[in-house]
């Protein structure tokens, strides 16, 4: 009988020693995994859902299954210096623009470029990137300017940009536009002889060509048809979050991490001058 008694408190002395080993090592790696969503003073960072279309390299793109690019780098960094942490989902590019009107995503960060109408039902923050519009045709075509596409055909993502200037061109509802929900699909119609060019932002453009060298694809400037556009981060209307982004945004410009993030994806240092 004492024996037995004396065997269950050895026992019951193991399974204390393995609950509080169990529980150590429990905290331990809650403290590691928590240590990404705390900050400094150990307060949790609120987190805001970022709307973006991740086919839009190298502003964001999708590699290994995580949302990548200069936006994503740019956005992190202003929103970490704001006090939040950034969690991006990729809608898609109208979905995007309609979970930033329903709430749904926090803001919209995607290459979007601030313009007057889209002001009608957005805020911007202020600009972050200049970009124009390019007209990407194949290697062998001979169209050199805006006028060449008079006869042609061109295709465009839907409700950007670059849509809205082959309005300019043809005419709002022309059978010449064809629009698509990407850009590489726009790029690949082009690539099938669906389309003769297509009309999409200079750096994205760029980024194709040096991304695809075999493709046999050039860019075209017009630079008496396309303006400068600027991109800006975009918000539901009449939204205080705005204000906290611009002073962070100003923050990361001047102290220099802007121009690291530019440097990392563009292989060059910004004029920053560009965007005042
Ligand atoms: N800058 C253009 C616009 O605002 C095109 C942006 C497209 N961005 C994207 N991630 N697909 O309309």
């Amino acid at each position: 009988m004492n024996k037995y008694t004396n065997k269950t408190d050895k026992g019951m002395e193991a399974v204390k020693k393995i609950v509080a080993l169990i529980i150590g090592i429990s905290l331990i790696l809650l403290a590691a995994c928590g240590g990404e969503d705390t900050s400094s003073s150990g307060e949790e960072l609120k987190e805001l859902t970022i709307a973006t279309d991740a086919a839009f390299a190298p502003f964001e793109f999708m590699n290994k299954g995580e949302v990548t690019g200069f936006d994503v780098d740019f956005a992190t960094a202003v929103l970490e210096e704001a006090g939040y942490q950034a969690s991006f989902d990729n809608v898609g590019w109208e979905t995007m623009l309609q979970n930033v009107v329903n709430h749904k995503a926090d803001l919209a960060v995607a290459g979007i470029t601030i313009t007057d109408e889209r002001k009608e039902t957005y805020d911007f923050s202020d600009p972050y990137f200049e970009s124009t519009q390019l007209i990407l045709v194949p290697e062998d075509s001979n169209i050199s300017s805006v006028k060449d596409l008079e006869d042609k055909n061109v295709g465009v993502q839907i409700s950007t940009t670059g849509a809205e200037a082959a309005e300019k061109i043809f005419g709002t509802n022309s059978d010449q536009i064809h629009q698509f929900d990407q850009v590489p699909l726009a790029i690949m119609s082009m690539e099938q002889g669906d389309v003769d060019a297509v009309i999409v932002d200079n750096a994205v453009a760029q980024e194709y060509i040096k991304n695809n060298p075999d493709a046999k694809i050039k860019t075209v400037e017009d630079k008496e048809a396309f303006d400068s556009e600027y991109y800006g981060f975009m918000f539901p209307k009449d939204n205080e979050l705005t204000e906290e982004i611009n002073q962070a945004i100003e923050t990361v410009i001047e102290n220099g991490t802007y121009a690291e993030i530019y440097e990392k994806w563009f292989g060059q240092t910004p004029d920053t001058s560009v965007l005042n």
